[in-house]
Protein backbone atom coordinates (compact mmCIF):
# COMPACT_ATOMS: atom_id res chain seq x y z
CA UNK A 1 0.00 0.00 0.00
CA UNK A 2 0.93 3.64 -0.80
CA UNK A 3 2.22 6.34 1.66
CA UNK A 4 1.51 9.81 2.41
CA UNK A 5 3.91 12.06 3.82
CA UNK A 6 3.07 15.55 5.80
CA UNK A 7 5.73 18.18 6.68
CA UNK A 8 4.08 19.62 9.71
CA UNK A 9 3.58 23.15 11.23
CA UNK A 10 2.88 25.22 8.28
CA UNK A 11 -0.74 27.79 8.30
CA UNK A 12 -3.92 26.73 5.82
CA UNK A 13 -4.95 29.58 3.95
CA UNK A 14 -7.17 29.59 0.83
CA UNK A 15 -9.87 27.81 -0.01
CA UNK A 16 -10.91 24.08 -0.09
CA UNK A 17 -14.13 22.84 -2.30
CA UNK A 18 -15.89 20.43 -0.83
CA UNK A 19 -17.24 17.80 -3.22
CA UNK A 20 -20.43 15.12 -3.31
CA UNK A 21 -21.33 13.21 -0.39
CA UNK A 22 -19.61 9.42 -0.18
CA UNK A 23 -22.09 8.46 1.77
CA UNK A 24 -24.92 9.67 -0.53
CA UNK A 25 -23.26 8.76 -4.05
CA UNK A 26 -23.22 5.10 -2.69
CA UNK A 27 -26.52 4.49 -2.24
CA UNK A 28 -27.18 6.57 -5.84
CA UNK A 29 -24.97 4.42 -7.67
CA UNK A 30 -26.61 1.20 -6.90
CA UNK A 31 -30.02 2.60 -7.02
CA UNK A 32 -30.36 3.94 -10.48
CA UNK A 33 -30.78 0.22 -11.56
CA UNK A 34 -34.48 0.93 -10.39
CA UNK A 35 -35.70 2.17 -13.45
CA UNK A 36 -34.68 0.48 -16.97
CA UNK A 37 -33.81 4.75 -18.66
CA UNK A 38 -30.51 6.53 -18.18
CA UNK A 39 -30.37 8.32 -14.76
CA UNK A 40 -27.35 11.15 -14.56
CA UNK A 41 -26.16 12.05 -11.34
CA UNK A 42 -23.97 14.73 -11.20
CA UNK A 43 -21.02 15.89 -8.09
CA UNK A 44 -20.38 12.64 -7.77
CA UNK A 45 -17.00 12.62 -6.07
CA UNK A 46 -14.40 10.59 -7.93
CA UNK A 47 -13.15 8.16 -4.82
CA UNK A 48 -12.56 4.63 -4.98
CA UNK A 49 -15.53 3.62 -3.60
CA UNK A 50 -17.53 5.47 -6.25
CA UNK A 51 -15.59 3.48 -8.85
CA UNK A 52 -16.00 0.53 -7.22
CA UNK A 53 -19.81 0.37 -7.49
CA UNK A 54 -19.54 1.30 -11.01
CA UNK A 55 -17.49 -1.94 -11.49
CA UNK A 56 -20.33 -3.57 -10.25
CA UNK A 57 -22.62 -1.75 -12.05
CA UNK A 58 -20.59 -2.57 -15.11
CA UNK A 59 -20.35 -6.61 -14.07
CA UNK A 60 -23.97 -6.19 -14.50
CA UNK A 61 -24.16 -4.89 -17.87
CA UNK A 62 -25.26 -1.28 -17.02
CA UNK A 63 -23.94 1.37 -19.52
CA UNK A 64 -21.71 4.18 -18.09
CA UNK A 65 -20.18 7.13 -19.10
CA UNK A 66 -18.91 9.84 -16.74
CA UNK A 67 -18.44 13.55 -18.01
CA UNK A 68 -16.19 15.22 -15.10
CA UNK A 69 -18.62 14.91 -11.78
CA UNK A 70 -20.62 13.42 -13.66
CA UNK A 71 -21.93 9.95 -14.56
CA UNK A 72 -24.90 8.68 -16.54
CA UNK A 73 -25.98 5.06 -15.59
CA UNK A 74 -28.45 3.49 -18.35
CA UNK A 75 -29.82 -0.14 -16.79
CA UNK A 76 -31.81 -1.17 -19.86
CA UNK A 77 -29.45 -4.00 -20.67
CA UNK A 78 -28.60 -5.19 -17.14
CA UNK A 79 -29.17 -8.59 -16.22
CA UNK A 80 -29.91 -9.96 -12.41
CA UNK A 81 -27.00 -12.49 -12.00
CA UNK A 82 -25.17 -13.17 -8.55
CA UNK A 83 -22.35 -10.42 -7.30
CA UNK A 84 -19.21 -12.61 -6.22
CA UNK A 85 -17.85 -11.94 -3.40
CA UNK A 86 -14.80 -10.66 -5.30
CA UNK A 87 -16.08 -7.30 -5.87
CA UNK A 88 -18.72 -6.85 -3.56
CA UNK A 89 -16.16 -7.23 -1.10
CA UNK A 90 -14.65 -4.01 -1.79
CA UNK A 91 -16.90 -1.91 0.11
CA UNK A 92 -19.50 -2.10 2.51
CA UNK A 93 -22.34 0.18 0.54
CA UNK A 94 -22.13 -2.76 -1.98
CA UNK A 95 -25.14 -4.01 -0.26
CA UNK A 96 -27.06 -1.30 -1.20
CA UNK A 97 -27.17 -3.70 -4.63
CA UNK A 98 -29.42 -5.82 -2.18
CA UNK A 99 -32.33 -3.40 -1.88
CA UNK A 100 -32.17 -2.44 -5.23
CA UNK A 101 -32.11 -5.81 -7.09
CA UNK A 102 -34.83 -6.49 -4.84
CA UNK A 103 -36.97 -4.17 -5.73
CA UNK A 104 -36.35 -4.28 -9.37
CA UNK A 105 -36.32 -8.11 -10.02
CA UNK A 106 -37.61 -9.45 -6.67
CA UNK A 107 -34.59 -11.63 -6.11
CA UNK A 108 -31.15 -10.81 -5.59
CA UNK A 109 -28.15 -13.14 -4.75
CA UNK A 110 -24.42 -11.90 -3.45
CA UNK A 111 -22.06 -11.96 -1.44
CA UNK A 112 -21.64 -9.86 1.33
CA UNK A 113 -18.83 -9.75 3.74
CA UNK A 114 -19.13 -9.51 7.48
CA UNK A 115 -17.33 -7.05 9.44
CA UNK A 116 -14.87 -4.51 9.10
CA UNK A 117 -12.72 -2.82 11.47
CA UNK A 118 -14.78 0.24 13.20
CA UNK A 119 -16.83 -2.68 14.42
CA UNK A 120 -18.89 -5.91 13.51
CA UNK A 121 -21.13 -4.09 11.32
CA UNK A 122 -24.30 -6.56 10.45
CA UNK A 123 -26.94 -6.68 8.28
CA UNK A 124 -29.57 -7.88 10.30
CA UNK A 125 -31.98 -4.87 10.07
CA UNK A 126 -31.86 -4.83 6.31
CA UNK A 127 -33.13 -8.44 6.21
CA UNK A 128 -35.44 -7.96 8.93
CA UNK A 129 -37.01 -5.26 6.28
CA UNK A 130 -36.66 -7.25 3.53
CA UNK A 131 -38.69 -10.34 5.39
CA UNK A 132 -41.24 -7.69 6.06
CA UNK A 133 -41.81 -7.13 2.56
CA UNK A 134 -42.69 -10.42 2.31
CA UNK A 135 -39.36 -11.84 1.10
CA UNK A 136 -37.39 -14.88 1.85
CA UNK A 137 -33.79 -14.94 3.17
CA UNK A 138 -31.60 -17.78 2.85
CA UNK A 139 -27.65 -16.97 4.04
CA UNK A 140 -25.07 -19.35 3.16
CA UNK A 141 -21.85 -18.25 5.10
CA UNK A 142 -22.11 -14.56 3.33
CA UNK A 143 -23.79 -15.62 0.80
CA UNK A 144 -27.42 -14.37 0.62
CA UNK A 145 -30.43 -15.41 -1.55
CA UNK A 146 -33.39 -13.12 -1.01
CA UNK A 147 -36.22 -13.54 -3.05
CA UNK A 148 -40.09 -13.52 -3.15
CA UNK A 149 -41.89 -16.55 -4.75
CA UNK A 150 -44.60 -14.54 -5.74
CA UNK A 151 -42.86 -11.97 -7.24
CA UNK A 152 -44.92 -9.49 -5.39
CA UNK A 153 -43.18 -7.73 -2.40
CA UNK A 154 -45.94 -6.04 -0.43
CA UNK A 155 -45.93 -2.92 1.71
CA UNK A 156 -45.45 -3.11 5.64
CA UNK A 157 -45.37 -1.16 8.76
CA UNK A 158 -40.97 -1.73 10.06
CA UNK A 159 -39.68 -0.62 13.01
CA UNK A 160 -35.92 -0.62 13.43
CA UNK A 161 -34.47 -1.38 16.57
CA UNK A 162 -31.19 1.09 15.62
CA UNK A 163 -31.91 3.96 13.59
CA UNK A 164 -29.60 2.34 10.75
CA UNK A 165 -28.02 4.75 7.78
CA UNK A 166 -27.73 1.21 5.46
CA UNK A 167 -30.89 -0.29 6.71
CA UNK A 168 -32.96 2.50 6.18
CA UNK A 169 -32.00 3.58 3.00
CA UNK A 170 -31.60 -0.12 1.70
CA UNK A 171 -35.96 -1.27 3.14
CA UNK A 172 -36.59 2.35 1.27
CA UNK A 173 -34.78 0.82 -2.34
CA UNK A 174 -36.43 -2.41 -1.96
CA UNK A 175 -40.01 -0.70 -0.78
CA UNK A 176 -40.81 1.38 -3.80
CA UNK A 177 -42.37 -1.04 -6.12
CA UNK A 178 -44.09 -2.96 -2.97
CA UNK A 179 -47.82 -3.40 -3.63
CA UNK A 180 -49.03 -0.60 -0.43
CA UNK A 181 -47.87 1.48 1.76
CA UNK A 182 -44.14 0.65 3.78
CA UNK A 183 -43.67 2.34 7.20
CA UNK A 184 -40.34 2.40 8.31
CA UNK A 185 -40.52 3.95 12.28
CA UNK A 186 -37.31 4.74 13.97
CA UNK A 187 -35.69 5.42 10.21
CA UNK A 188 -32.29 7.14 10.61
CA UNK A 189 -32.33 10.50 9.51
CA UNK A 190 -29.18 11.79 8.08
CA UNK A 191 -28.79 14.46 5.32
CA UNK A 192 -27.63 11.69 2.79
CA UNK A 193 -30.92 10.06 3.28
CA UNK A 194 -33.12 12.78 2.36
CA UNK A 195 -30.57 12.55 -0.63
CA UNK A 196 -31.46 9.28 -1.66
CA UNK A 197 -35.43 9.72 -0.77
CA UNK A 198 -35.46 12.57 -3.66
CA UNK A 199 -33.71 11.01 -5.85
CA UNK A 200 -35.95 8.00 -6.29
CA UNK A 201 -38.94 10.53 -6.34
CA UNK A 202 -37.57 12.57 -8.84
CA UNK A 203 -37.72 8.96 -11.17
CA UNK A 204 -41.51 8.72 -10.12
CA UNK A 205 -41.29 7.00 -6.30
CA UNK A 206 -43.93 8.20 -3.89
CA UNK A 207 -41.78 8.58 -0.50
CA UNK A 208 -42.61 10.87 2.30
CA UNK A 209 -41.00 11.82 5.47
CA UNK A 210 -37.50 10.86 4.67
CA UNK A 211 -35.30 13.20 7.31
CA UNK A 212 -37.60 12.43 9.98
CA UNK A 213 -37.97 9.37 11.97
CA UNK A 214 -40.78 7.88 9.85
CA UNK A 215 -40.41 7.37 6.37
CA UNK A 216 -43.67 6.15 4.16
CA UNK A 217 -42.88 4.65 1.15
CA UNK A 218 -46.35 4.58 -1.10
CA UNK A 219 -45.75 1.33 -4.12
CA UNK A 220 -44.72 2.48 -7.54
CA UNK A 221 -45.38 0.49 -10.66
CA UNK A 222 -43.23 2.41 -12.67
CA UNK A 223 -39.43 4.75 -12.42
CA UNK A 224 -38.10 6.70 -15.11
CA UNK A 225 -34.54 8.40 -15.37
CA UNK A 226 -33.89 11.48 -14.12
CA UNK A 227 -31.44 14.58 -13.09
CA UNK A 228 -29.97 14.30 -9.79
CA UNK A 229 -27.45 15.96 -7.57
CA UNK A 230 -25.16 14.52 -4.76
CA UNK A 231 -25.40 16.60 -2.10
CA UNK A 232 -21.98 18.08 -0.16
CA UNK A 233 -20.11 15.82 2.11
CA UNK A 234 -20.54 16.90 5.70
CA UNK A 235 -17.88 14.29 6.75
CA UNK A 236 -15.25 15.83 4.09
CA UNK A 237 -16.30 19.14 5.00
CA UNK A 238 -15.73 18.57 8.80
CA UNK A 239 -12.58 17.19 8.43
CA UNK A 240 -11.24 20.25 6.89
CA UNK A 241 -13.30 22.39 8.88
CA UNK A 242 -11.53 20.46 11.75
CA UNK A 243 -7.82 20.96 10.18
CA UNK A 244 -8.37 24.43 9.69
CA UNK A 245 -8.97 24.63 13.55
CA UNK A 246 -5.91 23.03 14.04
CA UNK A 247 -3.64 25.31 11.35
CA UNK A 248 -6.14 27.38 9.62
CA UNK A 249 -5.54 31.45 8.92
CA UNK A 250 -8.83 32.22 7.49
CA UNK A 251 -9.22 29.23 5.72
CA UNK A 252 -12.53 28.47 3.51
CA UNK A 253 -14.36 25.33 3.48
CA UNK A 254 -16.83 26.23 0.35
CA UNK A 255 -19.46 24.48 -1.00
CA UNK A 256 -21.18 22.97 1.93
CA UNK A 257 -24.92 22.82 3.67
CA UNK A 258 -23.62 24.20 7.07
CA UNK A 259 -27.02 23.06 8.84
CA UNK A 260 -25.46 19.59 8.04
CA UNK A 261 -22.49 20.36 10.81
CA UNK A 262 -24.52 22.26 13.21
CA UNK A 263 -23.36 20.23 16.30
CA UNK A 264 -19.59 20.01 14.90
CA UNK A 265 -19.34 24.03 14.50
CA UNK A 266 -20.78 24.62 17.98
CA UNK A 267 -18.34 22.32 19.48
CA UNK A 268 -15.50 23.75 17.77
CA UNK A 269 -16.98 27.30 18.97
CA UNK A 270 -17.20 25.93 22.67
CA UNK A 271 -13.44 25.29 22.24
CA UNK A 272 -13.01 28.63 20.84
CA UNK A 273 -12.58 28.38 17.81
CA UNK A 274 -13.25 31.61 15.03
CA UNK A 275 -15.72 30.91 12.32
CA UNK A 276 -17.43 32.90 10.40
CA UNK A 277 -20.56 30.35 8.98
CA UNK A 278 -21.77 31.77 5.51
CA UNK A 279 -24.91 30.27 3.73
CA UNK A 280 -22.65 27.57 1.55
CA UNK A 281 -19.21 28.25 3.30
CA UNK A 282 -17.11 28.50 6.96
CA UNK A 283 -14.36 30.50 7.76
CA UNK A 284 -12.20 29.17 10.21
CA UNK A 285 -9.32 30.42 12.18
CA UNK A 286 -7.06 28.49 14.69
CA UNK A 287 -7.39 30.36 17.89
CA UNK A 288 -4.23 30.50 20.26
CA UNK A 289 -5.77 28.38 22.89
CA UNK A 290 -8.37 25.97 22.74
CA UNK A 291 -10.91 25.05 25.86
CA UNK A 292 -11.24 21.14 26.60
CA UNK A 293 -14.53 19.27 25.55
CA UNK A 294 -16.90 16.30 26.01
CA UNK A 295 -18.11 14.80 22.23
CA UNK A 296 -20.57 12.16 22.20
CA UNK A 297 -21.31 10.12 18.86
CA UNK A 298 -25.34 9.77 17.77
CA UNK A 299 -27.39 9.25 15.12
CA UNK A 300 -27.96 12.46 13.46
CA UNK A 301 -28.14 15.40 14.05
CA UNK A 302 -26.01 13.91 17.28
CA UNK A 303 -22.44 14.47 16.40
CA UNK A 304 -21.43 12.14 13.89
CA UNK A 305 -19.31 9.30 14.58
CA UNK A 306 -17.34 9.67 11.30
CA UNK A 307 -15.81 13.00 12.73
CA UNK A 308 -15.18 11.50 15.81
CA UNK A 309 -11.41 10.24 14.84
CA UNK A 310 -10.29 14.09 13.09
CA UNK A 311 -12.14 15.70 15.74
CA UNK A 312 -9.60 13.67 18.74
CA UNK A 313 -6.78 15.09 17.07
CA UNK A 314 -7.71 18.49 17.60
CA UNK A 315 -8.87 17.95 21.62
CA UNK A 316 -4.96 17.05 21.78
CA UNK A 317 -4.31 20.64 21.61
CA UNK A 318 -7.26 21.92 24.31
CA UNK A 319 -6.07 23.06 27.72
CA UNK A 320 -7.58 20.27 29.88
CA UNK A 321 -9.49 17.00 30.34
CA UNK A 322 -11.72 16.23 27.34
CA UNK A 323 -14.00 13.40 26.91
CA UNK A 324 -14.66 11.21 23.76
CA UNK A 325 -17.86 8.82 23.86
CA UNK A 326 -18.53 6.71 20.52
CA UNK A 327 -21.56 5.39 21.12
CA UNK A 328 -22.08 4.34 17.49
CA UNK A 329 -19.21 2.44 16.15
CA UNK A 330 -17.81 -1.27 18.89
CA UNK A 331 -14.02 -0.58 17.93
CA UNK A 332 -13.77 3.01 16.19
CA UNK A 333 -10.26 4.12 19.07
CA UNK A 334 -7.80 2.51 16.65
CA UNK A 335 -6.36 5.87 15.70
CA UNK A 336 -5.22 6.37 19.72
CA UNK A 337 -2.33 4.31 19.81
CA UNK A 338 -1.04 6.39 16.61
CA UNK A 339 -1.95 10.04 18.14
CA UNK A 340 -0.39 9.02 21.11
CA UNK A 341 2.95 8.27 19.58
CA UNK A 342 2.90 11.54 18.02
CA UNK A 343 3.06 12.26 21.85
CA UNK A 344 -0.80 12.92 22.66
CA UNK A 345 -2.07 11.59 25.60
CA UNK A 346 -5.40 9.62 25.46
CA UNK A 347 -6.59 6.85 27.55
CA UNK A 348 -9.56 4.50 26.85
CA UNK A 349 -12.06 2.46 28.82
CA UNK A 350 -14.89 1.16 26.77
CA UNK A 351 -16.50 3.00 24.34
CA UNK A 352 -14.77 6.26 26.03
CA UNK A 353 -11.12 7.81 25.81
CA UNK A 354 -10.17 10.56 27.82
CA UNK A 355 -7.79 13.17 25.99
CA UNK A 356 -5.20 14.89 28.30
CA UNK A 357 -3.83 18.38 26.54
CA UNK A 358 -2.38 20.16 25.41
CA UNK A 359 0.16 18.15 24.35
CA UNK A 360 2.69 18.78 20.93
CA UNK A 361 2.50 16.63 18.47
CA UNK A 362 5.57 15.50 16.49
CA UNK A 363 5.32 13.82 13.41
CA UNK A 364 6.58 10.09 13.27
CA UNK A 365 5.49 6.81 11.37
CA UNK A 366 1.81 5.78 11.29
CA UNK A 367 -1.10 4.02 9.83
CA UNK A 368 -4.42 4.46 8.52
CA UNK A 369 -6.53 1.76 10.13
CA UNK A 370 -9.57 2.89 9.01
CA UNK A 371 -10.64 5.79 6.58
CA UNK A 372 -11.83 7.93 9.26
CA UNK A 373 -8.61 7.13 11.40
CA UNK A 374 -6.50 7.90 8.31
CA UNK A 375 -8.19 11.27 8.26
CA UNK A 376 -7.10 11.53 12.08
CA UNK A 377 -3.34 11.23 11.04
CA UNK A 378 -3.68 13.46 8.29
CA UNK A 379 -5.08 16.05 10.69
CA UNK A 380 -2.46 15.66 13.59
CA UNK A 381 0.33 15.36 10.71
CA UNK A 382 -1.01 18.72 9.51
CA UNK A 383 -0.08 20.75 12.79
CA UNK A 384 3.18 17.98 14.38
CA UNK A 385 6.38 19.32 14.39
CA UNK A 386 8.75 17.13 11.77
CA UNK A 387 7.04 15.08 9.60
CA UNK A 388 4.14 12.05 9.52
CA UNK A 389 4.73 9.13 7.12
CA UNK A 390 1.19 7.47 7.14
CA UNK A 391 0.88 4.11 5.70
CA UNK A 392 -1.99 2.27 3.83
CA UNK A 393 -3.49 5.44 2.71
CA UNK A 394 -5.94 3.29 0.47
CA UNK A 395 -8.17 4.11 3.31
CA UNK A 396 -8.58 7.39 2.95
CA UNK A 397 -8.45 7.52 -0.94
CA UNK A 398 -11.83 5.52 -0.57
CA UNK A 399 -13.46 8.75 1.28
CA UNK A 400 -11.49 12.33 0.35
CA UNK A 401 -11.54 13.36 -3.52
CA UNK A 402 -8.23 15.12 -4.37
CA UNK A 403 -6.69 15.24 -0.91
CA UNK A 404 -3.39 15.77 -1.48
CA UNK A 405 -4.58 18.79 -3.88
CA UNK A 406 -6.92 20.30 -1.83
CA UNK A 407 -4.46 20.65 0.97
CA UNK A 408 -1.23 21.55 -1.16
CA UNK A 409 -3.58 24.15 -2.68
CA UNK A 410 -3.93 25.86 0.51
CA UNK A 411 -0.49 25.96 1.88
CA UNK A 412 0.04 22.24 3.74
CA UNK A 413 3.20 20.12 1.95
CA UNK A 414 1.73 16.83 1.82
CA UNK A 415 2.18 14.43 -0.73
CA UNK A 416 2.76 10.59 -2.12
CA UNK A 417 5.62 8.43 -1.37
CA UNK A 418 6.14 4.91 -2.76
C1 LIG B 1 -23.28 4.50 7.51
O1 LIG B 1 -22.87 3.16 7.79
C2 LIG B 1 -22.05 5.19 6.98
N1 LIG B 1 -21.60 4.51 5.78
C3 LIG B 1 -20.93 5.15 8.04
O2 LIG B 1 -19.85 5.92 7.52
C4 LIG B 1 -21.44 5.82 9.31
O3 LIG B 1 -20.44 5.70 10.32
C5 LIG B 1 -22.74 5.14 9.77
O4 LIG B 1 -23.71 5.16 8.71
C6 LIG B 1 -23.34 5.84 10.99
O5 LIG B 1 -23.61 7.18 10.68
C7 LIG B 1 -22.26 4.73 4.63
O6 LIG B 1 -23.23 5.47 4.59
C8 LIG B 1 -21.73 4.03 3.41
P1 LIG B 1 -25.60 2.07 10.45
P2 LIG B 1 -23.99 2.03 8.11
O7 LIG B 1 -26.36 0.99 9.80
O8 LIG B 1 -25.22 2.31 7.34
C9 LIG B 1 -25.71 -1.25 13.85
C10 LIG B 1 -17.67 6.37 6.85
O9 LIG B 1 -16.69 6.58 7.58
N2 LIG B 1 -26.46 -2.04 12.86
O10 LIG B 1 -26.26 3.41 10.69
O11 LIG B 1 -23.33 0.71 7.97
C11 LIG B 1 -24.26 -1.05 13.45
O12 LIG B 1 -23.46 -2.14 13.87
C12 LIG B 1 -18.61 5.25 7.22
O13 LIG B 1 -18.00 7.06 5.85
C13 LIG B 1 -26.97 -3.28 13.26
O14 LIG B 1 -26.80 -3.71 14.40
O15 LIG B 1 -24.26 2.34 9.65
C14 LIG B 1 -23.89 0.24 14.16
O16 LIG B 1 -23.56 -0.05 15.51
C15 LIG B 1 -18.10 4.39 8.35
N3 LIG B 1 -27.68 -4.01 12.36
C16 LIG B 1 -25.19 1.05 14.12
O17 LIG B 1 -26.23 0.09 13.88
C17 LIG B 1 -27.90 -3.57 11.08
O18 LIG B 1 -28.56 -4.28 10.30
C18 LIG B 1 -25.27 2.12 13.05
O19 LIG B 1 -25.01 1.49 11.82
C19 LIG B 1 -27.36 -2.32 10.69
C20 LIG B 1 -26.66 -1.57 11.61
Amino acid sequence: MSKIQIKGGNNLSGTIRIGGAKNSAVALIPAAILCDSKVTICNVPDITDTEALEEILKYLGANISRASESIIIDSSTIENKEIPEGISKKLRASYYFMGALLGRYKQVEMHFPGGCSIGARPIDLHLKGFEALGATVEEDGNKYKVYVKDKVLKGANIFLDIASVGATINIMLAAVYAKGVTTIENAAKEPEIVNVATFLNQMGANIKGAGTNTIKIKGVTELTGCFHEVIPDRIEAGTYLIAGAMCGKYLKIDNIIPEHLELVISKLSEMGVEMEVGTDYVIVNAPKEYKPTHIRTAVYPGFPTDLQQPFMALLTQANGKSIVEEKIWENRFMHVPYLNKMGAKIEMCGDKATVEGKTELTGCEVIATDLRAGAAMVVAGLLAKNTTTIDNVEHILRGYEDIIDKLNNVGAEIKFID
